[in-house]
């Protein structure tokens, strides 16, 4: 089976296209599923650009989707034709959790999704919601699910309240439809005005061009009448967070997702504390959370918007295309 491999020290022109062996029969409690898609994440390019030496040889890429084609013994929720989607933390089932890092995620600690077959634990994948295509199931693995742990299981969200988005990736993309679908009034920041276009004809509700307005939490306060958003979905980081909070109502809910800009940074804790503003730290999210959002994108209309689609052989052509930033939702992997 095709499949590519990280190099150290990393580096998009790094990644092999290797042949490997096609699994065998899967082991009790195992299913074989056959990949048909990816898609790119920023942990992705991050893993990928920065390969580690312990990651030489790693298979990259944490979201997989595709059709069971085999189960092992004791496997009584998948069938053989199943459309699966894959889980960014296979050993995470439910409840709070015990991961604080990426040792066991597919792409990162272990081998990914960048090849043609798998055999994995029934943990590792859940079914994907009815009638998606396999490249729309699988942005849901890594941005869907944490687009949705930050506006529904953490954030609460409810009809009428207002959503501040940031810029037009992969999560922000998912958390403006999913947003929308619920009720919401959404907000979102972008860098460029042909984005703007497409975020209006997607429904977002105002649009704020970022570099041409640095106080852009103020911005959204004018937007909100005063009030400020009810939840933040903050993908930025250090230099986007003050923005962000002064853009937060009192009482507010910033969930913190983003390394965009940096790694670490000044928080202006005197307004955060102030407002009683609630920062909560996202991890992507369990298996149980994906099981929940796959019942809800059930009764949805709505599909994710897909950016370009590369081959598995164009993968450093994709993550270039990615690092260039031009990409509008999340950029595809057909496999
Ligand atoms: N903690 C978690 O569970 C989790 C899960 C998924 C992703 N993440 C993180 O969330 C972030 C976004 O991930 P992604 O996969 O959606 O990335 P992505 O698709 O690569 O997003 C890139 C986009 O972000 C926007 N952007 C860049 N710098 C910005 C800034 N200073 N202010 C506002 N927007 C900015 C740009 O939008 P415009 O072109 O419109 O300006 C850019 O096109 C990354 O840091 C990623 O590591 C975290």
């Amino acid at each position: 089976m095709n499949a590519i491999q990280l190099s150290y020290p990393g580096g998009f022109d790094s990644l092999t296209s290797v042949d490997l062996p096609q699994p065998s029969a899967p082991q009790a409690h195992e299913i074989q599923v056959q990949l048909h898609a990816s898609s790119l994440n920023y942990h992705d390019l991050l893993v990928a650009k920065y390969t580690t030496e312990a990651q030489n040889g790693r298979i990259p890429l944490s979201d997989g989707a595709g059709i069971v084609t085999a189960v092992g013994a004791g496997v009584s929720e998948f069938k053989v034709g199943d459309q699966v989607v894959s889980c960014f933390f296979p050993t995470w089932q439910t409840g709070p959790g015990l991961l604080a890092d990426f040792s066991t995620v597919p792409g990162d600690g272990i081998d990914g999704y960048a090849r043609q077959y798998v055999n994995a634990s029934v943990n590792a994948f859940t079914l994907a919601p009815t009638g998606y295509n396999h490249t729309e199931s699988a942005t849901l693995t890594t941005a869907g699910l944490t687009a949705w742990v930050a506006l529904v299981e953490d954030g609460k969200i409810k009809a009428g309240d207002s959503v501040l988005l940031l810029g037009t990736g992969g999560v922000s993309i998912i958390a403006l439809q999913l947003a929308k679908s619920m009720g919401a009034q959404v907000i979102i920041t972008t860098s460029s005005h042909d984005k703007a276009i497409r975020l209006k004809e997607l429904g977002a509700d105002h649009v704020i061009h970022y570099p041409s307005t640095p106080e852009w939490g103020n911005r959204v306060l004018e937007l909100t009448q005063g009030r400020g958003a009810d939840i933040v979905v903050e993908v930025g980081g250090p230099g986007t967070l003050a923005q962000s909070i002064r853009a937060a109502r009192i009482g507010g809910h910033i969930a913190l997702i983003g390394v965009l800009t940096g790694f670490s940074g000044d928080i202006p804790t005197r307004e955060l504390m102030a407002k009683r503003v609630s920062l909560q730290g996202v991890l992507v999210g369990s298996r149980s959370q994906q099981q929940d959002m796959v019942r809800a994108l059930n009764q949805q209309s709505w599909r994710p918007i897909l950016d370009k689609t590369f081959a598995l052989t164009e993968l450093s052509k994709a993550f270039a295309y990615q690092e260039s930033g031009q990409h509008f939702g999340k950029i595809a992997i057909s496999i």
